[in-house]
């Protein structure tokens, strides 16, 4: 049917959830494609969910999420007044751009990165200045600088870059924060920082005590493991955030993922030590895949890149007749998430299988 509508929107792809893991017989299937959190939620936070928050199905939640916010903010030595919720970070990254970039504005982020940057900006009706990455799979802050112009309305940095997984420094991010105006914002999108082993990294909220244009947004989804719950935040300007709150999703964060966060942020240790154990498991595969003779580029998140370029549809084949669903970008790579044990074990044995029919790079 012709319907009238934004035309704009027409070229814009869709958003592509990694696939479910693939049914393979004999294999133990692995979903390795999203970035998740191999383990189930905690006991505990599965307590209080059933205790706390399930009772209460039948009413609408606390639009502000009060609670988790002056808990957010004691963690993070603000107010109260410099935290906004939103359903995952990606809306939370969503009502940012809404707030400060329309028709005619120009929003610069680094490529390839999180896929839902180009789909959020265009949605806004705002313009993509995407900044291809550098030859090492690293933020090319330079030319990130060079496309700054007069409707420069929001810069954003992955750190660490998904898919990539490289970190960026703490002086490229002042190099960067240094040649933005400062009535422009920059988000620091820190979704995987619990992953982050590089002592230099930029970290968001130390660079807006001097920097009250950083602007920071992190989830819950990864690190917590609560990717199915929806909640992330930001810690930005008061004033930013009283914006973030007239363009949120109402009532969008449930009570139930409100309950979820607060406990999690009670245990932060135990999450804390499968953290570490995915990270150990990450420098098993590292450590394996550069022995094999691959060359990728050097990742701090839970997953890896291989940059297997037009090699890259025959390799997802592979990995899927394993038993294993990674998630392939046509033409460019390969992203896995460091999963279970066993998954890595076999994703090592299948990066050693591409590289023996030459597909490593
Ligand atoms: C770089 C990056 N930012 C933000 C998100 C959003 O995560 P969520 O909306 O689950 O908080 C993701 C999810 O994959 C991501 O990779």
């Amino acid at each position: 049917m012709a319907y009238m509508h934004r035309s704009s929107l027409d070229s814009l792809p869709g958003y592509k959830q990694g696939r479910p893991a693939p049914v393979t017989p004999g294999l133990n299937p692995y979903k390795i494609s999203s970035n998740e959190n191999p383990y189930p939620p905690l006991e505990s936070v599965r307590r209080a969910v059933a205790d706390r928050a399930l009772v209460h199905l039948n009413r609408y939640p606390d639009m502000r999420g009060t609670a988790l916010v002056e808990r957010l903010a004691r963690l993070h030595q603000v107010e109260p007044e410099n935290i906004q919720l939103g359903c995952g970070s990606t809306e939370v990254i969503t009502q940012l751009v809404n707030l400060v970039a329309g028709e005619g504005d120009e929003v610069i982020y680094p490529w390839r990165s999180f896929e839902a940057y180009p789909i959020i900006v265009t949605g806004a009706g705002a313009t993509c200045v995407p900044v291809p990455l550098n030859a090492e799979g690293r933020h090319d802050i330079d030319a990130m600088i060079a496309a700054l112009t007069d409707r420069t309305r929001l810069v954003i940095v992955n750190n660490p870059n998904n898919p990539t997984g490289t970190s960026v420094s703490t002086d490229e991010a002042l190099r960067l924060l240094e040649a933005v105006p400062e009535d422009v914002l920059v988000l620091f999108d820190e979704a995987y920082f619990q992953f982050n082993d590089d002592p230099d990294q930029a970290m968001g909220l130390q660079l807006r005590q001097e920097h009250p244009n950083a602007v920071v947004a992190r989830t819950f989804s990864k690190a917590y493991g609560l990717a199915g719950l929806r909640i992330g935040y930001a810690v930005a300007p008061a004033e930013v955030v009283q914006g973030l709150g007239k363009v949120a999703l109402p009532f969008g964060v449930s009570d139930v993922a409100q309950t979820a966060a607060m406990v999690s942020l009670d245990v932060t240790d135990q999450l804390q030590e499968r953290v570490d154990g995915i990270v150990r498991e990450r420098a098993k595969v590292v450590t394996a895949l550069e022995g094999q003779g691959w060359r990728i580029p050097c990742s701090r998140a839970n997953y890896v890149w291989l940059p297997l370029g037009q090699a890259t549809d025959p390799a997802y084949e592979q990995f899927q007749a394993q038993g294993l669903s990674v998630r392939a970008f046509s033409g460019e790579g390969i992203r896995i998430t460091i999963g279970e044990a066993e998954a890595n074990d076999r994703v090592i044995r299948v990066c050693a299988s591409l590289r023996d029919q030459g597909l490593a790079r």
